[in-house]
């Protein structure tokens, strides 16, 4: 049995098992077989998909739209039961959490209303925010000399960035990161926690929707409340589910890329060493490890009979968009499976790619660099305490969640 208590497997290209403590922990050798052998692998578990390895099978499968479509984006689909409930729920509105949940031309305009949040402009707005959490949060563990750099940090500083940008209470912080998980983590294996989390999300921010009505503020909330879709207002469902996407979106993919970066420099020596004698490489490695440590995976449910090389996709089929493993594919990257910190030719689809590419990414890429430059200048020297303690997790969002280190302040 896997850790998971399904049966092992048997053959990776046709009943592969993501949540298979193996592919947890490091996916990379199975990708590069399936690669060669069945780039596009299939299985029937967790209500079956299929699993593309290849770089330009995946940039061919974003464009297939709307034969791949992004109606029920989640890796895990909930049970029909689960679902008719869920649609029942969504009574006439067409989509749950847009743009992400919704295919063009619907999905076009909802991304238009909320890209101007995410511009370089806007996300410069709050740089001076991020430095000062991640200072806070060093402040609280530097004299003791060990922390767990996931949980004490990487965790701690995008629920308070995505707070501060949607324009809600930083310290509801610990509410924020438990409903997160809830969904992405523990809710993968366990729909019907999925539904409570999801229920949770979207009646705080009913709350914030009727606050905002009666108090206008110049904010995310207010401006989605102003704003109008061909001269219609948006519902109040629509702006809840957008922000409930925010939200999620802005957090556990963020902190999985921090976090996976410190997992890394704890464990690689030379290229700690290197990136703390040559700070000026901290944007290319920061590309580097979004390409190496891709933490996403999304999926798309097939609606028209669509072929790609041998496998054609029927209706209701599952295709997972496996990003993380088209970045590590040779045919696109030079030695893809060494980290090589000042890659000069990098185009990774960490972020996805085409129409729903990641709405985030400024604001993503501002936090990860301002947490791994305040780290560095002030904790240049730290390693893994305690290798074995280290864990990680996998599926839609795949990051180390305890990283113990031991460490010598600057
Ligand atoms: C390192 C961190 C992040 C990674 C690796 C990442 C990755 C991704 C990926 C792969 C997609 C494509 C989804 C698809 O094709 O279905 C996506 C979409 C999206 N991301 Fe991110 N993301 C990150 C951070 C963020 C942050 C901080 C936000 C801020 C809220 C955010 C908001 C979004 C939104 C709104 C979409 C949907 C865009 C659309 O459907 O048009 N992401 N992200």
């Amino acid at each position: 049995m896997s850790d998971n208590n399904t049966p092992p497997v048997k053959d990776w290209a046709t009943d592969y098992d993501i949540f298979d403590s193996e592919y947890v922990r490091d996916p990379a050798p199975i990708w590069d077989e399936l690669r060669e052998r069945c780039p596009i692998a299939h299985t029937t578990r967790w209500g079956g998909s299929w699993l593309p390895t290849r770089y330009d099978d995946l940039q061919a499968m974003v464009r297939m739209v709307p034969a791949l479509s992004s109606r029920s984006p989640t890796v895990v689909p909930p049970s029909p039961e689960l679902r008719e409930e869920l649609i029942r729920e969504a009574k006439e509105y067409s989509t749950e959490n847009p743009p992400i949940t919704a295919d063009p031309p619907e999905q076009i305009p909802y991304r238009r209303l909320i890209l101007p949040f995410f511009s370089p402009k806007a996300v410069a707005g709050h740089r001076q925010f991020t430095l000062a959490i991640c200072n806070e949060m060093i402040d609280r563990f530097i004299d003791k000399g060990h922390a767990d750099a996931a949980a004490d940090y990487a965790q701690q500083i995008p629920p308070r960035v995505i707070a501060h940008v949607i324009g809600i209470d930083p310290k509801r912080v610990d509410d924020f990161v438990k409903w997160t998980r809830g969904i992405l983590e523990i809710g993968q294996l366990q729909p019907d926690m999925r539904i409570k989390y999801c229920r949770i999300i979207r009646s705080f921010f009913e709350e914030m929707v009727a606050d905002r009505r009666q108090n206008p503020r110049d904010d995310l909330i207010s401006t989605l409340i102003d704003a109008d879709i061909d001269g219609k207002p948006l519902s109040d469902y629509t702006i809840v589910g957008m922000c409930n996407l925010l939200l999620v979106a802005g957090i556990d993919t963020t902190w999985s890329s921090i976090g996976s970066a410190l997992w890394h420099f704890a464990s690689h020596t030379d290229d700690r060493r290197r990136l703390a004698k040559e700070p000026e490489l901290l944007i290319t490695a920061i590309e580097e490890l979004l390409r190496f440590y891709s933490p996403v995976t999304m999926a798309r449910k097939v609606t028209q009979p669509v072929s790609i090389g041998d496998v054609t996709f029927q209706p209701g089929d599952k295709v997972l968009l496996n990003f993380p493993a088209a970045n590590r594919d040779p045919s696109a990257f030079d030695k893809p499976n060494e980290v090589v910190l000042d890659r000069k030719r990098n185009r990774h689809i960490a972020f996805g790619v085409g129409i729903h590419r990641c709405a985030g990414s400024n604001l993503a890429r501002m936090e990860m660099e301002v947490a791994l430059g305040t780290w560095f200048s002030r904790i240049p020297e730290f390693e893994l305490a305690c290798p074995d303690a280290v864990t990680w997790v996998g599926g839609q969002v795949r990051g180390p969640r305890c990283i113990p280190v031991r460490f010598s302040a600057a």
